[in-house]
């Protein structure tokens, strides 16, 4: 994969994804067993993460994946950058790649933004997320979170529930579960699921107990409140009461049901507090995963030579 941009898993092959998961395990381990967690497979590179929409937990864990790799990063965000001056993103890229960097790790609020810079910078592009459209690495975090919950991924029944219409999250797991064979219920409101995606192999359910029916996972949505366009939703207090992910709804799923959401959450609202935080909830062994998923990938389309 050295060389190659991620630019989302629509067109990554299962081969390459499944050597992103066994990178990923091995990131972990090797993490995990010294008190000095900095390797240096990436000494001497240099990564930056250009950020022109907010997060938290994506930048972060760029960052520290980047630097636990021995790598130099420099985070630029488009608030404090020239891009407030008017700068175009084609200016910002071509700064960047002027001073010699290796990767640029780019969330966008527009699609194909991450596909448009590998026109302008030779560096590696990973896209951080791009408008409704891909969030490649969210996608693959995902795929080994199921992954280490249920032994595998292949034949495991997946509901994601919410706004699906507005995530990035949605499509990138939706191509990702699909290549590694489970079989993925999408559920909630009908103006907040493109009936489209049924071509990709999907159901769709607009009660959401029928998408969690007997699932082994459920992955819960962020109700993209900042996207949303009048008449889409109903009010916060009927969609958490018709669609929201609470105890009781959750007794429907498999006794060993995994609970993902790859927040930021909205509490009350998509999910209840007691299934956020409950025994079945894997949310924060998800932002565990990251940094390890984020570890392989750089590693794995930057590092010199193989490294696991
Ligand atoms: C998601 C994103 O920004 O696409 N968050 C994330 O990366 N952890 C989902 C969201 O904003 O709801």
């Amino acid at each position: 994969m050295r060389g190659q941009h991620i630019l989302g898993l629509e067109h990554m092959s299962p081969a390459d994804i499944e050597r992103v998961l066994t990178t990923a395990e091995e990131m972990k381990k090797m993490v995990g067993r010294q008190k000095n967690k900095k390797l240096s497979v990436l000494r001497g590179k240099a990564i930056v993460n250009v950020f022109f929409e907010n997060s938290t937990r994506t930048r972060s864990s760029f960052e520290l994946a980047g630097k636990y790799l021995g790598a130099d990063v420099i985070n630029i965000a488009a608030s404090t950058s020239s891009v407030a001056k008017g700068e175009s993103l084609r200016d910002t890229l071509l700064t960047v790649q002027a001073m010699g960097i290796d990767a640029i790790v780019m969330r966008h609020s527009a699609e194909g933004a991450a596909q448009y810079a590998t026109r302008y910078v030779k560096a590696v592009v990973i896209n951080a997320g791009d408008g409704a459209h891909e969030h490649p690495t969210q996608g693959l975090l995902d795929l080994l979170t199921i992954r280490q919950h249920h032994g595998e991924i292949a034949g495991k029944k997946v509901a994601i529930i919410g706004d699906i219409l507005h995530s990035r999250v949605a499509r990138s797991n939706v191509w990702g579960l699909l290549k590694m064979g489970a079989e993925v219920h999408l559920g909630g409101p009908k103006t907040l699921i493109p009936k489209e995606m049924v071509d990709m192999g999907v159901t769709i359910h607009h009660r959401v107990e029928d998408a969690i029916a007997d699932a082994d996972v459920v992955n819960v949505l962020r109700i993209q409140l900042e996207r949303q366009k009048r008449g889409l939703f109903p009010t916060p207090r009927e969609y958490a009461r018709i669609f929201g992910i609470n105890d009781e709804r959750l007794k429907l799923a498999k006794k060993n049901v995994l609970v993902m959401h790859p927040g930021p959450m909205n509490r009350g609202l998509e999910i209840s507090p007691d299934v956020a935080y409950g025994r079945f909830s894997a949310i924060e062994e998800q932002v565990n995963n990251g940094v390890a998923v984020r570890m392989a990938v750089l590693s794995l389309t930057l590092a010199d030579e193989e490294c696991a």
